[in-house]
């Protein structure tokens, strides 16, 4: 049997000896060769199968590590705000831990699927009238009010729990890549790849975030998000490895998404293509290792399937 992530690498995490994991099999996720991706970029692309995660995406790293620590200091529920993924995962493990959650949203802004999730294992949604900063905002004040432990990325338990993908991506490859490229909506993924790699040692790749031009309405509504809570740290990490923030329209996004599907097989949802738009801008030079993160699974949003076909072409 594989030792569970969190068993895997306890020593870099913040529990004690006596402290219970919450897990549902999250992390070890595949680091896939990608052939035909590679030789039309002409470069070594390795894709991070983060979809492959219980609840369908990245988040459950983080989320594993969050609700393990909230349960262990007798949190009465747990509450977050969300485009969608955060939720899936902060219901899921709240219900394995046996804690009530709350999950607040944008209205109309969150793929049905995602909510799907959420309603499944019984968590309460609160629909908030704005953006996804509105959401957050309520989401602090409700843990406030309700004396809930807030699980969005600014808990940095989340952050401990994200690192481990870093960690093995250095393990599948023997070293650390020389270029990284992902998702950035608020950016705690990105810095959590930035403590990753300091913490295993060796070279920090150089790390490519592509964010939607179209921020406050991307198709990608994973990462509709307009004002990056960790922004400083998306730049500090950016600036440390010689990388660059890369900012991709609608048509290289759902471009990159297709290629993806039909070159190589692995269905994304919208947002998670960013990484090889980035790529596809010429984020690497030829001959380069890359690792493009791909955070979330196809099935997460079914409906932008057809809208990413139109913007394709
Ligand atoms: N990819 C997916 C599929 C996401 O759901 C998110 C963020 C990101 C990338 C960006 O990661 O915010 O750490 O830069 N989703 C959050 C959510 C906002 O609520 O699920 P980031």
């Amino acid at each position: 049997m594989t030792v569970p992530l969190l068993e895997r690498y306890r020593e870099s995490l913040p529990f004690d000896a006596s402290t219970r994991i919450v897990t549902l099999g999250e992390g070890s996720t595949p680091l896939v060769y990608a052939e035909r991706l590679s030789a039309r970029f002409g470069v070594e692309l390795w894709l991070k199968w983060e979809g492959a995660n219980p609840t369908g995406s990245f988040k459950d790293r983080g989320m594993a590590v969050a609700v393990t620590m909230a349960r262990a200091q007798g949190a009465r529920g747990i509450v977050c705000a969300s485009t969608g993924n955060t939720a899936a995962s902060c219901a899921a493990y709240a219900a394995r831990a046996g804690l009530e959650a709350v999950i607040v949203h944008p209205r109309g802004a969150v793929a049905a699927s995602k909510l799907v999730q959420v309603r499944a294992v019984g968590a309460r949604l609160e629909e908030v009238d704005g953006s996804f900063t509105d959401a957050f905002d309520h989401a602090l004040a409700l843990a406030e009010r309700e004396g809930f432990t807030h699980v969005n990325s600014t808990n940095p338990y989340r952050i401990e729990g994200q690192k481990t993908a870093a960690f093995e991506i250095a393990e599948q490859l023997g070293a650390p890549p020389d270029v990284l490229a992902l998702p950035y909506g608020g950016g705690g993924n990105t810095k959590a790849y930035a403590r990753g790699f300091l913490e295993a040692g060796g070279d920090l790749p150089r790390f490519h975030p592509a964010q939607a031009e179209r921020r406050e309405d991307t198709v990608a509504s994973a990462i509709r998000i307009v004002e990056p809570v960790h922004r400083q740290e998306v730049e500090d990490a950016v600036a440390r490895s010689g990388g660059a923030v890369v900012t991709v329209s609608e048509a290289e996004l759902a471009r990159a998404w297709r290629a993806l599907a039909h070159e190589e097989g692995l269905f994304c949802e919208p947002a998670s293509a960013a990484g090889i738009a980035a790529v596809a801008q010429g984020a690497a030079q030829p001959g380069e290792r890359v690792v493009c993160v791909v955070t979330g699974h196809g099935l997460k949003d079914p409906e932008a399937v057809e809208r990413l076909a139109e913007l394709a072409t």
